[in-house]
Formats: C-alpha cells, structure tokens, sequence
C-alpha cells in the first residue's frame, strides 16, 4: 500500500475542505452526516481554517487522520473526538470516563474495499488510545449496512441504539485493549535513509503508520507497539550482525497467507532478499506460514501469517 496515513496539518484546509464537501455528495450522506453539502460549501474560509486547527497535528482535543495517495490527492479521512470525564457528550450525557468518539469518517467510492479503511481507522483509534481514552464510540445510522458491517469488522460490538440525531443510530464501541507486551523495539542504523526506504515500504504494506520522525530517526507504529529506526549519534559501529549477540529478527504480523504472499513478492523490489527460499512458505516449520527477509544492512525479518 503505497498511501501515507497520517493527521493534517493546520495549513491543509483547502485539501479538508474539498475531501469534506466530496463526502457530502456522497450518495449515503443523509445518513452518514449531520450536515449538507448545501450547508457546508457556502461556510467561510475561517470555518474550515478553524475545523482543521482543531484536530491538526499536535492538537490534543481531536485528530483528523487522512489517507493522502501517491499523487497527493487525499482519499479518505476519519476523525477522532476526545472526550473529557466531567463535560457532556453529543447526546446530552455526562462522560464518566475519558473516551474517543469517531466522527467524518469517508473513503472515496473509489478507494473502499480495498483495505485502506482499516488502516485509516486503525490509526484514529490508536490515536485515541495513546491520549488516554478508555474506549472509542462510533454511532451508525442504522440503514448505513456497509458502515455498520465494516465497523464491527474492526472489532466494535453493538451496544445499542435508539434516536440520535434525529433517526435510528446504532452505538458502537471498542474498548482500549489491554496491552500486548512489547512497548517499542529500537533498531540503531548506519544508514537512516536506506533503512527506511527498507522498513518504511515493509511497515506500510502490513498496515502500520508513521508515528514520529526526527532528523535521525523515525518510527512506525501498529496497535500498541511501535518500531524505531534510529541513527544514534551514540551508534558504535556500522554494521549490523544479526548472528552476533543481541536482536536475530524482529517478527512481524503479516495477515493472512494471501497478504503475506503479495508483500512476499513485491519484497525485491523494495531492498528486501527472501532467506531459506529452498524452505519457504514452511522454513519455520509446517505449521508455521512465514517468510525470513534481510535488508542490505543485514537487519532480519520475519513475517508470520495468521493461523
Ligand atoms: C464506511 C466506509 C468508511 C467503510 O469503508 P469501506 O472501505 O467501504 O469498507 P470495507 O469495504 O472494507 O468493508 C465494508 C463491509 O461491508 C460490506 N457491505 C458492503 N455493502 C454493504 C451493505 N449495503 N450492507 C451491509 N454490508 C455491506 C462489505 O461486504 C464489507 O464486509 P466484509 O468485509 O464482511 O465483506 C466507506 O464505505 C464510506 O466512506 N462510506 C460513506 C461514508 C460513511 O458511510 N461513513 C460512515 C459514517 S458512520
């Protein structure tokens, strides 16, 4: 997948703009919205300037996350709302607990289907999580079936429904999961560029986003854990021996066995060279699906279907 998921910037309002008002075309609109084209393209530049400052890079009330493709057009967008224990939530209720709440959530027709609303979503709601929330609201029309299906794809269980917003609205929710053990690895580089056109392609094919980049490092981030590559003014060094002492390879969830098998074979292509290919699909066993690359560096991966 070759689209950055990333939030906007404040100065990108003219790119939110357009991707909001292609949303309110959208034949499911009525249901999905709570405002129209009608109503919103007639709003003031000021509007839109301060609806993208608001959930900006950096901001810590909201995040407008954005699937931005290859040619720069913006493909789709969701949003995540914060919302404080003490204050009120959409419906009128009091918010015990600290919580996300999913708003603006569109992918152009185009692009659905495909896998990148997962990743889109998945980086919303991991926003959420990493400023604290407790769980993550989304609320459905009830006669929006893809919306509906697609969100308990992601892992959101119906709690209910009943008139909001003045029609019948399904309630979904996610709760913050518990973590799984590994925080972050740390991976020291000699070569932050290279790396990263290694790392960066691999980690964007198996649905993770770009999490924080500075000018010797960046890190990609899945659930709740995340990679860092860095070139470490500390580094001793230049070469990385994965059969010496220290980290062998880092393994990574690759979904199923078809996904694997793509990434697989677009791997050459982007610095990466299949290990034990005389064993592969099965070198780590036959019950085990994965694949062993290795980088030009040296640096060892495996990727692991699921069951
Ligand atoms: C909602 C939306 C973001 C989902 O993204 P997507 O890329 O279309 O989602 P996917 O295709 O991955 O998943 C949709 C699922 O719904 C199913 N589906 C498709 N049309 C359906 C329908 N009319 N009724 C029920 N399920 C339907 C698909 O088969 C798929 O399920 P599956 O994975 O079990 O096969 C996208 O469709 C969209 O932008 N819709 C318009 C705006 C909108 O409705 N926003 C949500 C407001 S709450």
């Amino acid at each position: 997948m070759s689209y950055v998921i990333r939030s906007v910037r404040a100065h990108e309002w003219p790119a939110a703009k357009e991707l909001r008002l292609a949303a309110l075309q959208d034949p499911v609109a009525p249901l999905a919205f709570m405002e129209t084209y009608e109503e919103a393209v007639v709003r003031p530049d000021s509007y839109w300037r301060e609806r993208t400052a608001k959930g900006a890079e950096g901001a810590d009330g909201a995040q407008m996350v954005i699937a931005e493709a290859p040619d720069g057009q913006w493909v789709g967008t969701v949003t995540v709302l914060l919302e404080e224990p003490g204050t009120t939530d959409w419906a009128g209720f009091p918010v015990e607990r600290k919580q996300g709440h999913l708003v603006g959530v569109f992918v152009r027709p185009e692009e659905r289907g495909s896998g990148l609303t997962e990743v889109l979503f998945d980086a919303a709601v991991e926003w959420a999580w990493a400023h604290g929330a407790e769980r993550v609201r989304l609320i459905v029309h009830e006669d929006n079936g893809r919306a509906r299906r697609f969100t308990e794809r992601m892992g959101f269980l119906d709690v209910g429904g009943g008139e909001h917003y003045g029609g019948p609205h399904r309630v979904l929710v996610a709760l913050r999961p518990r973590p799984s053990g590994v925080h972050h690895v740390e991976l020291w580089v000699a070569d932050l560029a290279a790396a990263e056109k290694t790392f960066g392609w691999l980690f964007h094919e198996l649905g993770w986003h770009e999490y924080q980049r500075w000018d010797r490092g960046v890190s990609w981030r899945r659930g709740d854990s995340y990679v860092v590559v860095e070139d470490s003014p500390a580094r001793a060094g230049d070469r990385h021996d994965r059969m010496a002492p220290g980290l062998n390879h880092l393994a990574l969830h690759a979904g199923d066995r078809a996904a694997l098998d793509r990434v697989v074979a677009a791997a050459p292509d982007h610095g990466w060279r299949l290990l034990f290919a005389d064993r592969h699909p099965h070198a780590g066993g036959p019950d085990h699906y994965a694949a062993y690359l290795e980088n030009a560096d040296g640096f060892e991966v495996e990727l692991v279907a699921s069951p």
